[in-house]
């Protein structure tokens, strides 16, 4: 389980407030958030902690709340963040927007990859540059992600599923990115493209970027992860080393059902 803060927070979740010690020891520091849509009361008082440069599969079945939470730590306007505090290199996101989290280095690749239609790939990579800080220019993107140079001048909605979910993480590599938010990116896709993607992520990691990963298929999302926390109706029922849950079949069958 998490480790508590030795001091408490003063109660104020003002943005540019002084973070409090919890803060100033981890990179990325979520402390008790608790998120709703509406009167659903769905995020219910998660606490983690992540090291820089690190990976952590955020896992857990069908409904228990991962999307919502990955929403959350965007800042996404819903689920609304009630309680708590989230703070990046000691920075406090909580009391920020989307856009001024994404200017922070969150950077939220979600489900559904939201390539925009009539835009060809390398138009949906110069939208994603129109604002700073930038990250990494075209060539660099390209060097990286070689069927996206391939196919730079195709229609991004064109591209076959694997190939939208590198665009989609290409994108976020485009800003000036810290923490990278993947929601369940290996979704569809074969085998094969899945390692694809995983060549891709220890990429990400090797150049210091942080990363959480949702993932239904728990086992790939292991594979690359050194920790892993699961969630239940909306709280952390497990947080410890990947080992651990690929060691625990009964963990893995009650809240995975793997
Ligand atoms: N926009 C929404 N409005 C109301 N309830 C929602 C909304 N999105 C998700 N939920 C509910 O929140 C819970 C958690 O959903 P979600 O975070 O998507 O879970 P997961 O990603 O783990 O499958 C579910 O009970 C779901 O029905
Ligand atoms: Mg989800």
């Amino acid at each position: 389980m998490h480790t508590e803060s030795v001091h408490s927070q003063s109660g104020t979740t003002t943005p540019g407030s002084r973070a409090p010690s919890i803060g100033e020891h981890a990179y990325f520091s979520v402390r008790d958030i608790h998120a709703y849509y509406g009167e659903s009361y769905i995020v219910q008082g998660v606490s983690f902690e992540v090291a820089e440069q690190e990976i952590i599969a955020l896992l857990g079945r069908n409904g228990a709340g991962k999307t919502s939470t990955l929403r959350t730590l965007a800042r996404m306007d819903a689920p609304t963040l009630q309680h708590g505090e989230i703070y990046l290199q000691g920075q406090p996101l909580h009391g920020l927007k989307s856009y001024q989290a994404a200017q922070a280095g969150i950077q939220l690749v979600p489900e559904d990859r939201s390539i925009i239609p009539g835009l060809t790939v390398e138009e949906n990579l110069t939208l994603a540059q129109i604002e700073k800080p930038l990250g990494w220019p075209l060539e660099q993107i390209y060097e990286h992600f070689p069927r996206l140079a391939e196919r730079r001048k195709q229609e991004g909605i064109t591209l076959s599923g694997g190939e939208q979910q590198m665009l989609a993480v290409a994108r976020a590599l485009a800003r000036d990115i810290k923490l990278l938010l993947l929601d369940e990116p290996y979704e569809g896709l074969a085998p094969v493209i899945v390692q694809e993607i995983e060549r891709i992520l220890l990429e990400v990691k090797e150049i210091g970027i942080t990363t959480i990963i949702v993932e239904q298929n728990a086992i790939a999302a292991l594979k690359l992860a050194s920790r892993a926390i699961i969630l239940d109706m909306g709280q952390v029922v497990f947080d410890g080393t990947a080992r651990e849950v690929l060691d625990n079949s009964q963990l893995r069958e009650e809240y995975l059902a793997v």
